[in-house]
């Protein structure tokens, strides 16, 4: 429960597991940015809060900032958290690991290939699953880029985010999210690698809803006009480095350089989850401009991460 000098009340998520960036309601998603702030204004008003609490970090993949970020928000939250590193569900059925797990921990976190692994861990597990990477999603990276938009530039409704590169799982976690939030989105991506046809059928969906516009275009430009924040991503992501020399092929146009970024308002922010490859899709004096927000948003994985937590155990 919260403290009396706490100023907002801890409230929970009615979903169970966090899969996608669909599993917060608007109103939730909204809470956990106030939270998120809070947790980050007073973080000892919140030190006991998972006390006597402990989640599994289950990481199929490489990991700086996820791993570290929530194994620090467990512990200065009051919780226990434990690591396990390697293909999950390679000894025995996925099913008998979920089952394992929630004897033992109050939920689990995990990094996996496949989003069908998340899926058959929640199916199975009593206890809360957290997606933290899949190859359709990275929802907790969008909390924390919302966060730092909102930290930057205030009321989120009618900012316009541009995503320059891939249609990848950042960019669908930032989509469906932004435009939830009201924020323009617009994606600039190569011909062939524009996003999930369904994960965009439902990113329009509730930009009908929220009035925001959303738009996927070839032309980098487009998209950036109007910008208040120029996002981008590796081009080839974790397990797809055998494409990499035809993906570095066809997303050269779009690095984001000098020329590229003075494209954006004059205010616009840089911003990727890095880990970024300078020289490719972002030039070394863009990541460190002044408006580059890249920490921010490293810092801002362990505030949103904290509130996500507190809403779901
Ligand atoms: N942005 C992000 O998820 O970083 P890590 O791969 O280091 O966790």
């Amino acid at each position: 429960m919260a403290a009396a000098s706490v100023r907002i009340q801890i409230l929970k998520a009615n979903a169970s597991d966090i899969l996608t960036d669909l599993d917060l309601s608007n109103d939730e998603l909204s809470y956990l940015l106030d939270l998120a702030l809070e947790v980050k204004r007073a973080p000892r008003e919140f030190a006991q809060s998972l006390a006597g609490k402990s989640i599994a970090l289950l990481f199929e993949k490489p990991s700086l900032r996820t791993r570290l970020t929530f194994e620090l928000a467990i512990k200065q939250l009051g919780g226990d958290s434990v690591f396990c590193e390697g293909p999950i569900g390679g000894r025995e059925p996925l099913k008998d690991v979920a089952r394992n797990l929630d004897r033992w921990v109050n939920g689990i976190v995990a990094r996996v290939f496949s989003h069908a692994t998340v899926e058959e861990l929640a199916r199975w597990s009593a206890v809360p699953v957290v997606n933290a990477l899949c190859d359709g999603y990275h929802p907790c990276q969008a909390l924390a880029d919302v966060l730092t938009i909102r930290q930057r530039f205030g009321d989120l409704r009618g900012l316009k985010l541009a995503f320059i590169g891939d249609g990848n799982n950042v960019a669908h976690s930032l989509m469906l999210t932004a435009v939830r939030l009201g924020m323009n989105f617009a994606l600039g991506c190569p011909e062939g690698f524009g996003p999930n046809p369904e994960v965009l059928a439902q990113a329009e969906g509730l930009s009908a809803t929220s009035g925001a516009s959303l738009e996927v275009t070839h032309n980098a430009a487009r998209a950036l006009d109007g910008a208040h924040a120029v996002y981008t991503d590796v081009w080839a992501s974790m397990g797809q480095e055998q494409e990499s020399a035809r993906r570095t092929a066809a997303f050269r146009p779009y690095q984001v350089n000098a020329g590229l970024f003075g494209l954006a308002r004059p205010d616009a922010v840089f911003m990727h989850c890095l880990p970024a490859r300078r020289g490719e899709e972002v030039t070394d004096a863009v990541m460190e401009s002044p408006r580059s927000v890249v920490f921010d948003q490293a810092e801002n994985r362990l505030h949103a991460q904290k509130a996500l937590l507190l809403m779901m155990l």
